[in-house]
């Protein structure tokens, strides 16, 4: 983090990139055992970044980055949760001596979507308080081994999906009540091992920066209706500042703590975990962006059943905005002006220096005569650095910018038919080929944005 140079950047997720999912003693991760429908790719060679990273990187050093936004595999470093897998330990060491090599500072996150799934099966995962214990012990672990070469830290990527998606932490209900109250329980630990993370790494290695990556809900009012304003205020509440409060202040908004309480899923919170939480502050915020969403306040019909579980709050109802372009993968709309709220919203209230750790652009890419031609994720991106570059003009502090992705990778839930990459990967769901790497017309476009700077 380094005050006056803006770091230009680009990121990838260990399950998402590397694949090698049984490799050099890596144990099951919770991603590796979802139930994948038929026809999609999974984990088990993904992108084959562990077999590719030297040319993957070379890549980097050759677009002229200067920060790489990537992940460990927890299952990969501690396959059972606990004890340490040297040759785990030994792909990222190699990782981040060639990105110092490269002049690119690493930028790794401890948590994007996975865990050891002995943790889940023997432990509770997420629930249980040994879980919590068990990522302290994996974040030590890290910070000592990589102490004096990685200096930037991510504790938790999408503290939001992550507690919601049961398919990443692996944790079934039974019940609708039940999945409700596991997801407020799930992150409020999450946010407890966040800060006994940020302790540690302070007793370790003082000088070293950490922060949480959250994907931030712009939320626009479907009118000027006081109930939709007020509707809209909620989401962001419910989605964004409950999260980022806790990280920040050590605490939820009252409106929050108000709705969790009358429902019975108000994790219950210990005098010593209270002050946890307050003990400490994360250094910087990062954001993910991809595409702002619009509520009204929820009609008495809607039915909030069938939605993904951190919509499902009865305090408002997604509808459609009109006045944003929308595409197949992108169907809430493309929105730079979000992304420029956005870091005036996340100033505003917490005055810490931000990084934009993704934004990107979903599309079905195809490989044509060897070449990828991405107009539109050019316009996308060219449009998203445009606002950043005015926040940065008009004073907020936004130290760099990683795009998502680098190369294309599995996607979260849609895989290799969703793609995001500068650097296309020539696989497809079905037939993983040799996964070789093509730069896409973004990549050289992006090459020649960085070096005009900001
Ligand atoms: C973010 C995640 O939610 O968005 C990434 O941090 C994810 O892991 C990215 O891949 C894009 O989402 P998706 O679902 O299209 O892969």
């Amino acid at each position: 983090m380094n005050k006056n140079q803006f770091l230009w950047g680009a990121s990838t997720s260990a399950f998402q990139a590397e694949g090698a999912y049984l490799e050099d003693g890596k144990g099951l991760g919770t991603v590796d055992v979802r139930v994948v429908p038929e026809g999609i790719a999974d984990t088990k060679i993904a992108s084959d970044h562990y077999h590719h990273f030297e040319e993957d990187l070379l890549a980097m050093k050759e677009l002229g980055l200067n920060v790489y936004r990537f992940s460990f595999s927890w299952s990969r470093i501690m396959p059972d949760g606990h004890t340490v897998n040297e040759k785990g330990l030994a792909f990222y060491d190699k990782i981040i001596d060639r990105c110092l090599e490269y002049g690119i500072e690493p930028l790794p996150t401890l948590y994007h979507f996975e865990m050891p799934q002995a943790l889940v099966d023997k432990e509770g995962g997420w629930l249980s308080k040994s879980t919590i214990e068990a990522y302290a012990s994996y974040a030590k672990t890290c910070f000592e081994q990589f102490k004096g070469k990685v200096k930037t830290w991510v504790t938790i990527n999408e503290q939001l999906i992550a507690s919601a998606a049961s398919d990443l932490h692996a944790i079934h209900a039974q019940s609708e009540e039940e999945s409700m109250k596991n997801m407020y329980q799930i992150s409020f630990n999450m946010s407890i091992a966040e800060k006994k993370a940020m302790q540690i790494l302070k007793q370790i290695d003082p000088e070293s920066k950490i922060g949480p990556v959250c994907s931030i809900q712009i939320v626009y009012p479907n009118s000027c209706d006081p109930k939709d304003i007020c509707a809209s205020y909620d989401a962001e509440e419910m989605m964004m500042y409950s999260l980022l409060d806790m990280s920040a202040f050590g605490h939820y908004p009252k409106r929050y703590t108000s709705y969790l309480k009358e429902r019975g899923w108000l994790p219950t919170i210990s005098k010593e975990e209270e002050n946890l939480l307050k003990s400490i502050r994360p250094d910087f915020i990062g954001i993910n962006y991809y595409f702002p969403l619009t509520v009204k306040a929820p009609g008495k019909d809607h039915d909030f059943s069938k939605l993904p579980p951190f919509w499902r709050s009865t305090l408002f109802e997604v509808t459609d905005n009109p006045y944003l372009e929308k595409s197949e993968w992108m169907p809430n709309g493309m929105d730079p002006m979000g992304l420029y709220l956005g870091i005036r919203k996340l100033y505003d209230r917490y005055h810490l220096p931000l990084i934009i750790t993704e934004n990107g652009m979903a599309y079905s890419d195809k490989l044509e005569n060897g070449e990828v031609h991405d107009p539109y994720r050019i316009a996308y991106l060219d449009a998203h650095i445009q606002k950043i570059k005015q926040a940065v003009e008009e004073g907020y502090p936004v130290f760099g910018y990683c795009p998502w992705s680098l190369i294309d990778l599995v996607s979260s839930h849609q895989g290799f038919g969703k793609r995001y990459g500068l650097i296309y990967v020539d696989r497809t769901d079905t037939d993983e080929k040799e996964c070789a790497r093509i730069p896409k017309d973004s990549y050289y476009w992006y090459r020649e944005r960085i070096k005009k700077g900001l």
